[in-house]
């Protein structure tokens, strides 16, 4: 089974492909759609599921996403359809750093997807390319709650710690509005979510030549997080604008 189809299935029941509830979700897009009427933009998309939520804030509101799986675009086309968003969503299939577009817009978002564009910086700095006068940018990505294994970096890349990530941010010409850290519990019910999901799926088809495999992955998948990483792997969502330039 490929790496595309085994993300659909680990994200079946989580379709946010981060660790964030609901409720955060909702929050953070309320800060970053303050009117009901703006053009919104996804950089690394992935299945959509962060601009359907934004679509569905307003009938004013646009949305554009980008993303470099085609399995991913299809289903947000899919989604789309079914949640009636279709006509204000247009997906592209291309890399997000390359991304072009004639007209600005008011949010930027990209959550998970920083490895697109070289880290958190430089995911930023390609977001102000598209961004609006007096737009916003919704971006989420790791931080180290901790000291990390040598083997935790290898996994999943080196941040920084949660203070000097936002020092970072703010040294690059960034004001938080917004901020969530994803709690222990969002942190947990994500990769239960994924890995247990997956498992489940597997024993949900017993029959099928790849349940073997898909269970094998479900378990490494478990233990690494549990051995890995869980202690000192945090997540960080921010809301940002830019800071006037008083010089
Ligand atoms: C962890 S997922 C996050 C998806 C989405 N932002 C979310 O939070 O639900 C990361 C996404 O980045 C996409 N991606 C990776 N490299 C990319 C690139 N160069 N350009 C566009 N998308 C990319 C992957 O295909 C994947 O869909």
């Amino acid at each position: 089974m490929n790496r595309e189809e085994i993300s659909r299935i680990a994200h079946a029941d989580h379709p946010i492909k981060a660790p964030l509830g609901d409720d955060s979700v909702r929050a953070l897009l309320a800060k970053g759609l303050p009117r009901g009427d703006e053009r919104v933009l996804d950089l690394g998309c992935g299945t959509g599921e962060w601009l359907l939520r934004a679509l569905e804030t307003g009938t004013g509101v646009h949305a554009e996403g980008v993303d470099v799986s085609p399995e991913a675009l299809a289903e947000a086309d899919e989604a789309a359809t079914r949640r009636g968003l279709r006509q204000r969503l247009v997906l592209h299939d291309q890399d997000a750093a390359k991304f072009t577009s004639p007209q600005p817009f008011d949010l930027v978002l990209s959550v998970g997807a920083a490895h697109a564009f070289g880290g958190l910086l430089p995911t930023l700095a390609a977001a102000r390319e598209h961004l609006a006068p007096g737009g916003s940018v919704l971006v989420g990505d790791g931080f180290w709650d901790g000291t990390p294994s040598a083997e935790a970096v290898g996994m999943l890349g080196d941040f920084d710690d949660l203070a000097t990530t936002v020092d970072r941010v703010v040294a690059d010409g960034w004001t938080p509005v917004h901020g969530h850290v994803s709690t222990r519990r969002e942190l947990d019910d994500y990769e239960w979510a994924c890995w247990g999901g997956l498992a489940g799926w597997a024993l949900d088809h017993g029959d099928d030549p790849q349940a073997p495999e898909v269970l094998a992955t479900a378990g490494t998948r478990r233990t690494e997080w549990l051995h890995t990483y869980r202690d000192t792997f945090g997540f960080l969502t921010l809301v940002l604008r830019r800071t006037p330039d008083r010089s």
